[in-house]
């Protein structure tokens, strides 16, 4: 049986994953593919460090190019993250007619057109499963699992440190600090950790699943981004009360006029299954027009659950080399001339049901300012509650639930409540989808 050699570009958290998983279950991996997968080398920052981990038969070095030009090298993995110089070794194994495997979401959503462009032209394949969701192989559901499908939308908890941190903030009353420090040491985290708590790492993945459930090109640039740094308990609490949980969201909409692409916290009712994904676990819900609502879940980060999906793609490509390239799974789900021109909308264009919270001066006549600039919009109120006063103090929350409207009119009236002399500070605003 001929074996296949692979080069590693990254032998951290991702990397240590996939040559355990080798060692472990590589006759069983084997059987599967038809043979032999073998690491040949890895590159690595520092060789010490890597020469200690004691992986047998993998050369370590710190030079990329000799990886990405071994002509022994068949696949080439790259683990390493971010921008530069991921893009330049991706496109030098490419150029050395190299099949890739890439875990780096930030490479695909930002440059996988281009990527994907220089494959097609060399032949190979540019595999990516391990950049969606960590172990969740979703990218194969939605791409080939569901291609009988019109995708209606999808929306997903894709950040595992971001789950992670709000589970434990709300389920333990825990710091978000401390949290995200746990959430790095356990090789959850990106390397700069602002992606998770912002939800850029969400975008990246957001920005692919897109395009492989509506066969649009990758455009990272139109996802409309914001993160869970400023969830605060008593939003978590008041959610509660009104039963719904609060969880940071992927959607993209398929709508007539356009795509809705958004990352953001968002209240969903709690008896809902994606609202009960909790830690690191990732869920993915698809809603197709042939077979119905539809739910991916497992680890979303880590290194073995992410090194499953590294393997199981170089199985896929393994197993496909005897294939002529036109007959492979396009990248993006469609045929490369077939991607659609559907229009990117912009935010104040989406629909959504809105949490909002304010604090009002507790004196007569405050609801009814409040409700008359609802009203004037046309936004319908679903809810409304105010609470106590607490001890001395003259102000009071004030918590409204609208229903489905357009973003433009709910931040009009935003602007308007916040003008208001009975009420202080800013408006909280917080997406709800029902996900019915
Ligand atoms: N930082 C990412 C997460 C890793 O927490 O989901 C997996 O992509």
């Amino acid at each position: 049986m001929k074996s296949v050699k692979v080069g590693l570009l990254g032998l951290g958290t991702v990397g240590q994953g996939v040559a355990t998983i080798l060692a472990r279950n590589g006759d069983e991996i084997a059987r599967r593919a038809g043979c032999d997968i073998v690491i040949k080398s890895a590159l690595v920052r520092n060789l010490g460090k890597a020469e200690a981990l004691g992986f047998d038969g993998i050369a370590v070095t710190q030079d990329g190019k000799a990886v990405v030009t071994d002509p022994d090298i068949d696949i080439v993995v790259e683990m390493m993250g971010g921008d530069e110089p991921a893009l330049s070794l991706v496109l030098s194994a490419i150029e050395h007619g190299k099949h890739v495997v890439t875990a780096n979401k930030a490479l695909i959503a930002v440059h996988g057109n281009q990527i994907f462009s220089a494959a097609a032209d060399k032949g190979v394949v540019v595999a990516f499963e391990p950049a969606v969701a960590g172990g969740i192989p979703v990218i194969k559901a939605v791409r080939e699992g569901l291609a009988a499908n019109r995708i209606a939308w999808l929306a997903g908890i894709i950040n595992g440190t971001g789950n992670f941190i709000l589970t434990e903030m709300t389920q333990k009353g825990r710091d978000f600090a401390d949290v995200l420090a746990e959430a790095q040491a356990l090789g959850y985290a990106e390397a700069d950790p602002t992606f998770d708590v912002e939800g850029i790492d969400a975008a990246h993945k957001l920005t692919i699943l897109a395009s492989i459930a509506f066969g649009i090109p990758l455009q990272f640039d139109a996802v409309y981004t914001e993160g869970i740094s400023k969830v605060t308990r008593d939003d978590v609490a008041f959610a509660e009360e009104l039963g719904y949980r609060i969880k940071h969201l992927g959607v993209a909409k398929m709508r007539d006029d356009g795509v809705e692409l958004r990352v953001h916290p968002t209240l969903i009712p709690a008896s809902r299954l994606i609202a009960n994904v909790n830690g690191v676990m990732n869920a993915v819900l698809v809603q197709g027009d042939a077979v119905g609502p539809t739910m991916y879940y497992g680890p979303g980060a880590g290194s073995e659950p992410t090194g499953s999906s590294v393997v199981a793609d170089i199985v896929d490509i393994v197993r496909t080399l005897s294939a002529a390239p036109g007959h492979r799974v396009p990248n993006l789900a469609f045929q490369s001339d077939s991607l659609s021109s559907h229009p990117a909308l912009a935010p104040d264009a989406f629909e959504s049901s809105y949490y909002l919270r304010l604090t009002a001066i507790d004196q007569p006549g405050v609801l009814a300012d409040i409700t008359r600039v609802m009203g004037e919009l046309d936004i319908s109120i679903e809810a409304i509650v105010q609470k106590e006063p607490v001890g001395d103090s003259v102000e009071v929350p004030v918590i409204m639930l609208t229903r489905q409207v357009r973003e433009g009119a709910v931040n009009s009236a935003i602007a308007q409540i916040e003008k208001l002399a009975s009420v202080k500070g800013e408006v909280t605003r917080i997406r709800m989808e029902t996900l019915g």
